[in-house]
């Protein structure tokens, strides 16, 4: 399962890059307004960090608005996917930058329908959210199972990014579930990492080397 970190905050970005666990990035215009930096620099920005796709979300909200800010966005870089809401002027949108050759990631994806249309419109990427399902007591993850379900069925070729993630459990689950992708906030990416076994585990390996290294 590939990650992508889910932020718009270059520090971040650089940290989980050096790393080497992280293959894209997606950003949302509620992530770029928490740094209080301009769109396109940030963007720009990324795009020098990290080789990989880069969601960045148009704000249009009628098919030619979002067709010609996409235009203008996959200026900055070869690897720009632009973020388009799974409205109906979106599906135009999608399709039509389909057609055009520009990657899309369907985003603010609530169900298994609005997964098939993103699909059947050309979507490169849907964005199921889970976080915000289970906020309004859904159950978020029965969303990635029953779109992961849909499109192995039918042998989809957009890829299901598993976002909207607030817990590493989630992460898990969605990559046992057979999600392409899962979108993290960095916070988590470290989360990832820890079990408090490894850190009993390497402090007596180190205290039981102290009483042999000079021997
Ligand atoms: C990513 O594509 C989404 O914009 C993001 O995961 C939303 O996360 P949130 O529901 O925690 O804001």
């Amino acid at each position: 399962m590939q990650l992508f970190i889910d932020t718009a905050n270059v520090e971040e970005i650089r940290e989980a890059a050096q790393l080497g666990v992280i293959a894209g990035v997606t950003t949302n215009p509620t992530l770029i307004a928490r740094e209080g930096r301009n769109f396109r620099e940030v963007i720009t920005e990324i795009t020098e960090i990290v080789d990989g796709p880069i969601s960045a979300e148009v704000v249009g909200t009628t098919k030619e608005d979002m067709v010609s800010e996409a235009k203008e966005l996959v200026k900055i870089d070869n690897n720009i996917v632009i973020k388009i809401p799974l409205i109906p002027e979106g599906l135009k949108a999608i399709k039509e930058l389909a057609q055009m050759g520009i990657k899309t990631n369907a985003t603010l994806i609530f169900s298994v329908n609005q997964a098939i249309l993103a699909a059947n419109a050309g979507a490169t990427y849907v964005s199921p959210f889970v976080g915000r399902l289970d906020d309004i007591s859904h159950d978020g993850m029965e969303l990635i199972a029953d779109v992961c379900q849909v499109f192995y069925n039918y042998n989809y070729t957009t890829q299901i990014i598993a976002a909207s993630i607030r817990d590493p459990i989630h992460i898990a689950q969605a990559a046992k579930l057979g999600a392409h992708i899962a979108t993290v906030p960095y916070k988590l990416i470290m989360q990832m990492c820890k079990h408090p076994l490894t850190d009993l585990g390497l402090e007596s390996f180190l205290k039981d080397w102290e009483q042999v290294k000079d021997k």
